[in-house]
Order: C-alpha cells, then structure tokens, then sequence
C-alpha cells in the first residue's frame, strides 16, 4: 500500500513541467492518473507510455482548459475509465508577461480561462464523481499575493483571483468533506521559467534559498495535500517558494 493507492487522480496540463512532475508523483503514490495537455501531444502519450511501462494506470487526453466543453468532457472520459475522481489537480497555465499597455483584451480573457474558469470548470464538472475525501488543489502562484516587478499584472491578477476561488469552494463542499487548497509555485525551473532564463539571477537574489525549485518540489506538497494527511486542511494557501515572498 502507498498513500494513494486506490485513488484516481485528474490532472490538467500534465505533459510538462510542475504538471508532469505531479503526475509522475501521483502515480508513484498508487494513484491512477488522467491527464490532459493541449498541444504537446507527442510528450504526453511519452509520459503516460513511460509511467504505464512502470505499471501505473495513466490516460492521456487532449483539451484545451479554455474550452468548458472540452475539459467537461475530459473529466467524463476519465471517471468513465477510471470509476471515479478522487483528486483534481489543476496546474495547466500559461505566462505572457509584457508592458501592461501592450496586452489585448483577448490575452487578458485567454489568461482569466486558463487560470481561472478552467478550475472552477473543473470543480463542478468533478463533483458528480468525487466521493467523501475528496481534493481539489490548483497551482497558483507566489505572485498572487506580492507582485515584486513589472509586467506580470495579468498573470498576479489571474492567480490572485484563485484565492478567492479556492476558499469559496472550500466553504461550500467542506460539508461534503472534500477539501480544496491552493498551491502557490514560486520560480520553478520549467519551460515557463527556465533556471537559466533572462530573469533568473533577479528572481534568486529575491529568495530566501537563492535558487530554482523543481517540479517535484511542487509534486511532493501536492502529494502531502492529495494524501488523508492532510485532512483538516482547506481554503489554505500554501506557498513554496524557496522564501521569496518572506
Ligand atoms: N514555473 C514556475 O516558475 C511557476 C511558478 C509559479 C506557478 N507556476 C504555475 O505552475 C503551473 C505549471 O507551470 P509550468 O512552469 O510547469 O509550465 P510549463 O512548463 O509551460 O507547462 C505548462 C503545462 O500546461 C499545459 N497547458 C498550457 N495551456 C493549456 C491549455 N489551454 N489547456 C491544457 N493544458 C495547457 C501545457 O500543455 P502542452 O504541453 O500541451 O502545451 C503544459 O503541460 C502553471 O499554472 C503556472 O502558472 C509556475
């Protein structure tokens, strides 16, 4: 027996990086696993032939978190192969920062969809399937609460707006003993925000522990948080981010 064995997991944008990381955990854990990405297909269906080699029970589906219809519909197909959700796990985003004045409005409402309609989405469409015990965990971001430079006001706006979701939905189904929490990142070295990038050396002299975490940094609390364990914790957001928000 490991801490999540028996129990399906769905997780969004889990072809790469801190998602990918958390799947591989969660498999490790016991759990069987759905994942979706949306366009790096040939590293998904890597990921889930890798993990189902290892003797995991992984599905692998294409949508588009901005698309309501396709997520809903991902969540169907997975509790259809599944039996059942246990665990959600949103972690699919995205980053477009740049000067404020230069973003469109469609950026702005593609950034709120991913970020932000696709979790409460994903909450609603899993609830049909989550028993008692359930867990709802999205990744959001240290910048949510301090913004420390510019160019990120959509971004901070969007996963600040996950604070509210995430303590609202906790109100409502704390009754039905299913917990939701959100999980907020600091710099992860991922395709989003590589260790060597551009920026890099600015976000380590801001941190507490001066360097990039990894995605199975992020993977290990969303594993603890997945777990009975973690029981009595809801509404919560729990930062890790190396100290750079102290
Ligand atoms: N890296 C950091 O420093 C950091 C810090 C704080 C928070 N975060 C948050 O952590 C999460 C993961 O970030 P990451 O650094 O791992 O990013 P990443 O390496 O760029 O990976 C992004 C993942 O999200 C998926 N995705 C993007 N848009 C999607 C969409 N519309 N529908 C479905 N899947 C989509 C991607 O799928 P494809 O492969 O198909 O494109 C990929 O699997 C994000 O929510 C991000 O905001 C990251």
């Amino acid at each position: 027996m490991t801490s999540l064995s028996n129990k399906v997991a769905f997780v969004t944008g889990g072809s790469r990086g801190i998602g990918a990381a958390i799947v591989k955990r969660l498999v490790a854990d016991g759990a069987a696993v759905a994942f979706t990405y949306v366009s790096s297909a040939p590293k998904a269906d890597a990921l889930a032939a890798e993990l189902t080699q290892q003797g995991g029970q992984v599905l692998a589906i294409r949508a588009d978190s901005a698309d309501a219809v396709a997520l809903t519909a991902a969540i169907g197909q997975a509790a259809a192969a599944f039996g059942r959700l246990d665990i959600l796990v949103n972690s699919a985003g995205i980053a477009n920062g740049k000067a404020m004045e230069d973003h469109t409005l469609t950026e702005f409402r593609h950034m709120m969809a991913v970020h932000v309609e696709a979790p409460f989405v994903a909450a609603q469409a899993v609830l049909p399937h989550m028993p008692a015990g359930g867990r709802i965990i999205t990744i959001g971001s240290n910048l949510a609460e301090r913004v420390p430079g510019a160019n990120t006001t959509l971004y901070a706006t969007s996963k600040a707006a996950l604070l509210g979701l995430t303590k609202g939905l906790a109100r409502d189904l704390g009754p039905r003993r299913i917990t939701v929490n959100l999980i907020q990142p600091g710099p992860t070295d991922t395709d989003m925000n590589p260790a060597d990038g551009p920026y890099a050396d600015w976000m380590r002299n801001q941190m507490a522990i001066p360097e990039f975490g990894r995605g199975a940094d992020v993977a290990a609390f969303v594993a603890w948080v997945a777990s009975e364990e973690s029981r009595f914790v809801t509404g919560a957001a729990l930062t890790i981010d190396g100290g750079m928000s102290i």
